[in-house]
């Protein structure tokens, strides 16, 4: 990347859960406005690496600087006022609110004392802001005065993005965005989430579906096994190296010299 300062800097990060070590030694760099695919089988130590990120888990050991300086991530709380934001599968959504409310949802608390008097003048405000962001984001969305309860997984999925947007977030983390997701509506979130690189925002994506994560990521990095296994920036790929990573087909050919595919 021609970004020298990376966003996110993690460094000789450890992580166990008694015998199992999940992470180790793990290094993982984020630029601003880069989206990154965490790819690996299951177990490696994806969610474990993203839920330390939104401090959720907490490291055993390393280090993690977040817009040039040393953080304790210690609760998701500190992740979001830092400007990290975690997609999860269940997205929190309140359902018998509407879109403008939701997308503001906790964003009017900062200034507890602003409701009321003012409050249909920021509701208008909110829904104009709410309109432009999903515009920008090109969101189809029939109404943004619509109940949350209406909408399918992906329009579900798309407000939340269309959220964290509105929230000026630097680093939006996605644990296997489109598995819940049909076809076609996977294929709209995939749209989106390229469009977060315009907003300047960067991402870190896991998904199992290889497809999904080379349609819209810059940089893919393997983990396999708790250690990050390599890393290529998407046009430099070559065949089918990047599943020989996740499989570590590709190690035992170096060391053995010659081991077929099949033979791992
Ligand atoms: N809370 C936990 N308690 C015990 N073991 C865990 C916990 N979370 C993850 N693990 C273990 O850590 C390893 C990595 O898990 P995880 O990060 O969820 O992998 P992935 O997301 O790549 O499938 C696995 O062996 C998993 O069983
Ligand atoms: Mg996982």
């Amino acid at each position: 990347m021609d970004s020298p300062q990376p966003l996110l800097e993690m460094e000789h990060i450890t992580k166990s859960f008694g015998a199992v070590q999940a992470l180790q030694d793990v290094a993982f760099r984020v630029y601003p406005g880069e989206a990154v695919g965490l790819v690996g089988d299951n177990g490696a130590g994806k969610s474990t690496l993203v839920k330390i990120i939104s401090g959720v888990e907490h490291p055993d050991s390393g280090t993690i600087r977040f817009d040039g300086r040393e953080v304790t991530i210690r609760n998701p709380e500190d992740a979001r006022t830092m400007g990290i934001e975690t997609l999860y599968q269940d997205l929190a959504l309140i359902n018998n609110l509407d879109i403008v409310a939701n997308m503001f949802l906790g964003r009017e608390l900062v200034q507890p004392w602003l409701r009321g008097a003012i409050q249909v003048l920021r509701s208008r405000e909110m829904e104009a802001e709410a309109r432009q962001i999903l515009e920008r984001l090109k969101i189809n969305i029939g109404s943004v005065r619509e109940k949350v309860e209406v909408l399918s997984g992906g329009q579900r999925q798309a407000i939340s993005l269309g959220r964290a947007v509105g929230w000026g977030k630097k680093l939006i983390l996605l644990d296997e965005p489109t598995a819940a997701l049909g076809l076609r509506e996977a294929q709209q979130a995939l749209e989106i989430i390229g469009r977060l690189k315009d907003e300047g925002i960067a991402t870190v994506i896991i998904s199992h579906n290889l497809q999904h994560v080379f349609s819209v990521v810059d940089r893919i990095v393997v983990i396999r096994r708790g250690v990050i296994r390599g890393e290529r920036l998407i046009g430099e790929v070559v065949g089918d190296e990047i599943v020989s990573m996740i499989t570590g087909v590709a190690e035992l050919r170096t060391i053995e010299g010659g081991l077929q595919p099949s033979s791992a």
